[in-house]
């Protein structure tokens, strides 16, 4: 129980990573707020833990939704003490015919809606004495794909914006490190994975020869809020299963 009586908000925590995330939470004694915009499964998770989790209808790249979601966590749980910006968005295209509205989806999501989530975290944060924010990248923050122009630079803002916000909430007590996932067998991932010509030269670039694991991802998430990573801060963590750079 390695989170035991911590409350934490998990932005896009309905699908995906962000879901595995909520259940590593929950089975390590957090309690959790679920951000998304729409529920999808959550109600069997508030069935198997009905004291322990809840959702909040929250669009992240709006401003008043996220000062809602934040005063709701502190309500119902008590405070706040970990933040796992995970909430993401992805519209591929090249440049040349890539529309704005999926440009600033992309970023708006992706990088406004951690700024956003972290600004409200700050306050109830320091009112606990301190806090973790753990920020979700991409290994395309750092590797350059055709198509994925927007994605990769909101990604590469966030690793950057992780790194401003560790140096500022460091004498408020709050640690703030991103993890940064490869291609993993869930959401996105498994959505590229899915496309063979894809997946065929994506594979041999992976270590591992494999997709990730939802879990595998989770359990990052988990050590980054728990005590063992108390000295760990401003940090990039790669879970990618030593993928290699583009050649
Ligand atoms: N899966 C991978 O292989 C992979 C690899 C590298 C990085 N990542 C990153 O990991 C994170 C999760 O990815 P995933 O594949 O699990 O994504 P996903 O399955 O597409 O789920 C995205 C989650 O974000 C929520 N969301 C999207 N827009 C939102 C908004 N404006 N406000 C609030 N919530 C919003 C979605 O719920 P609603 O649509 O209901 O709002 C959903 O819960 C993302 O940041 C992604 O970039 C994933």
């Amino acid at each position: 129980m390695r989170l035991s009586g911590k409350t934490a908000v998990i932005t896009g925590g309905t699908r995906g990573l962000g879901r595995a995330t909520v259940e590593a939470y929950l089975a390590e004694g957090a309690l959790v707020v679920c951000a998304a915009r729409r529920p999808y499964e959550i109600g069997e998770l508030q069935e198997k833990y009905p004291d322990q989790v809840d959702f909040v209808a929250t669009d992240v790249t709006d401003e008043d939704s996220v000062a809602a979601l934040m005063a709701y966590a502190v309500e119902r749980f008590g405070g706040l003490d970990i933040l796992v910006n995970n909430a993401g968005a992805s519209r591929d295209g090249r440049i040349g015919r890539l529309s704005l509205a999926d440009w600033n989806v992309t970023i708006g999501t992706n990088l406004t809606g951690v700024f956003l989530c972290t600004r409200a975290a700050i306050e109830p944060m320091t009112a606990r004495g301190g806090g973790r924010i753990i920020n979700v990248s991409s290994c395309v923050a750092s590797r350059a794909a055709t198509g994925a122009s927007a994605y990769s630079a909101s990604k590469a803002a966030v690793e950057m914006f992780t790194r401003t916000s560790a140096v500022e909430l460091a004498p408020k007590g709050i640690t703030v490190n991103c993890l940064s996932p490869g291609y993993i067998d869930e959401g996105m991932g498994k959505a590229l994975a899915e496309n063979e010509r894809a997946w065929e030269t994506y594979r041999g670039r992976l270590l591992s020869g494999r997709l990730g694991r939802p879990e595998e991802v989770a359990a990052t998430a988990v050590f980054l809020a728990a005590d063992e990573s108390s000295y760990v801060n401003g940090h990039v963590m790669e879970v990618n299963g030593g993928l290699l750079w583009a050649a």
